[in-house]
């Protein structure tokens, strides 16, 4: 199964992700999480990429289309993969077809995750991030047992650079010039999913789980 998750900052792309990769067994490939992951290591992608991110803009297309094409390639693809944040504009998208038709593949569907502008707000305000394993949660709606401190791992919970007030309003902006119009592109193709991203995390899951075994 081939999928992309489409959707606005703090949809819940990368909390549903994470569950259809324990429930499905494929990997999520998140150009967000590649990206943060070499900004972390200090890289010269990581170098370039951060002054992007930090304003909320989005990262040039040749880097984000450069890391893709590679990573389609690795072995744990071959079973299938959720796209998580990529493609994030027309040319992407183009890029992304070109590079699947050179495989002999092409993405199965595409779920579009519909949130309100006012939940997306609170949600990425309270997002917590713990830095050793990764595990998400949120000061209100996903509590950590302990304050600051994952349940999984005991790691330290962070609050992401982008996840300020005003890059948040930034990066909403942003999807909505340069990602939003993807949503016609792929009803176009045939290929659009849409399903509500409001209420609890594991009733969105339902919903998701309910399209991938109709289409997947
Ligand atoms: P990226 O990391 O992809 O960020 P994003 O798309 O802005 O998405 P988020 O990770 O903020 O949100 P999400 O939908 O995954 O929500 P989550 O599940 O965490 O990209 C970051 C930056 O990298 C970009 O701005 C850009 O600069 C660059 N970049 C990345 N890809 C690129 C590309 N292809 N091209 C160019 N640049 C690129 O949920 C959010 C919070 O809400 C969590 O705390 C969660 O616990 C909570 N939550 C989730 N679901 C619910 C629910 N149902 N009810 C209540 N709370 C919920």
């Amino acid at each position: 199964m081939r999928m992309i998750l489409l959707g606005p900052p703090g949809a819940g792309k990368g909390t549903q992700a994470k569950k259809l990769v324990e429930k499905y067994g494929i990997p999520q490939i998140s150009t967000g999480d590649i990206l943060r992951e070499a900004v972390k290591n200090k890289t010269s992608l990581g170098q370039e990429a951060k002054s992007y991110m930090d304003k909320g803009a989005l990262v040039p297309d040749s880097i984000v289309v450069g890391i893709i094409r590679e990573r389609l390639h690795d072995s744990d693809c071959a079973k299938g993969y959720i796209l998580d944040g990529f493609p994030r504009t027309v040319p992407q998208a183009d890029e992304l077809k070109k590079a699947l038709k050179a495989m002999g593949q092409s993405i199965d569907f595409v779920l579009s995750i519909v949130v309100p502008n006012e939940d997306l707000i609170k949600r990425l305000t309270g997002r917590r991030t713990c830095k050793e394993c990764g595990a998400g949660f949120h000061l209100l709606y996903k509590k950590p047992a302990k304050d600051g401190v994952c349940d999984q791992c005991s790691g330290p919970l962070f609050q992401r650079d982008d996840d300020k007030e005003d890059t948040i309003k930034n990066r909403l902006t942003v999807y909505n010039k340069q990602t939003e119009p993807l949503t016609q592109y792929y009803r176009k193709d045939g290929a659009l999913v849409e399903i509500q991203g409001t209420g609890g995390i594991q009733d969105i899951f339902g919903r998701i789980c309910a399209v991938v075994e109709k289409q997947g």
